[in-house]
């Protein structure tokens, strides 16, 4: 349902942020794209949601299809009423408004059913049920993380943006947010998850890539990934843990882009 395809992003004059790009991603799969930080995973993000232009970014170069149709040029409001849904980097929730506020104010392109939608939240996160009434400042940050990830699906979305949900969260929390992917994707929606964490995405997706300076360099299916002997020692070997890569033990072949 959403292809990427060929495209080039610049902010101003600088070196373009993303090259050539090419991506899919469908419902009821999860598609990661790892890669270290300024590789241009948030630029992809922005580029999907239409915000790219409140930062200086603009798409130079190759389409983004969304059932085939080119949205590119549409602005996020648009591209919300098409069914996206972005949940940006560092868990952007309204710190002083409560949990409910902070639902609602996803919610506000779908006014309609506002109220299944909360109970649809609530059902799915039991902790911010709870907490409803609590503001958000109170929250710890792996439950702020659930916050702006429940905020997100209030439109009801097809695709979901997650830009690295896993960020700066313990382990255990960590492993509680990739279940929660996995289950908002058997739910039927299309995820397109960014993250450093190459075991958490690794570990819940569908089909991944591997993002190094604006070009993919490395796609295929989440177990073909986490098998590579590169994706292991760049991003597994460090950080994950000794039961991570036991998960990561499977060896496959992996189709190697030439950029
Ligand atoms: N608003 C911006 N203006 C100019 N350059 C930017 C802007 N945002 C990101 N970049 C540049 O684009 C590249 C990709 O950044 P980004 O997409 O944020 O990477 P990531 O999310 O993978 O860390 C980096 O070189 C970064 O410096
Ligand atoms: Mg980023």
């Amino acid at each position: 349902m959403l292809e990427v395809r060929g495209v080039s992003v610049r902010y101003g004059q600088g070196a373009p942020a993303l090259t050539a790009l090419h991506l899919r991603a469908g419902p009821g799969r999860v598609t990661a794209v790892v890669g270290g930080n300024g590789a241009g995973k948030s630029t992809l993000m922005k580029a999907v949601s239409g915000v790219l232009s409140f930062d200086g970014g603009r798409v130079e170069d190759g389409a983004i299809l969304l059932d085939g149709e080119p949205v590119h040029r549409l602005g996020p409001t648009a591209l919300v009423r098409r069914g996206i849904a972005h949940v940006p980097e560092g868990r952007r929730v309204f710190a002083d408004l409560t949990v409910e506020e902070n639902l609602r104010a996803g919610a506000a392109v779908a006014r309609k059913a506002l109220r299944t939608r909360l109970d649809e939240s609530y059902a799915m996160f039991d902790v911010l049920a709870r907490r409803r009434r609590q503001r958000a400042v109170l929250l710890s940050g792996g439950e702020q993380q659930m916050l702006a990830i429940a905020r997100g699906l209030m439109s009801g979305p097809r695709l979901l943006l997650l830009d690295e949900p896993s960020l700066g969260l313990a382990p255990l929390v960590v492993e509680r947010i990739a279940a929660l992917i996995a289950r908002i994707r058997d739910g039927g929606t299309a995820v397109l998850v960014v993250e450093q964490n190459a075991a958490m995405a690794f570990s819940v997706a569908d089909e991944g890539y591997v993002l190094e300076q604006g070009k993919v360099v490395l796609s295929g299916t989440a177990a073909e990934l986490r098998a590579d002997e590169g994706v292991r020692e760049m991003y597994l070997g460090g950080s994950g843990t000794a039961d991570e890569l036991r998960r990561f033990a499977d060896r496959a072949p992996l189709a190697r882009w030439s950029a």
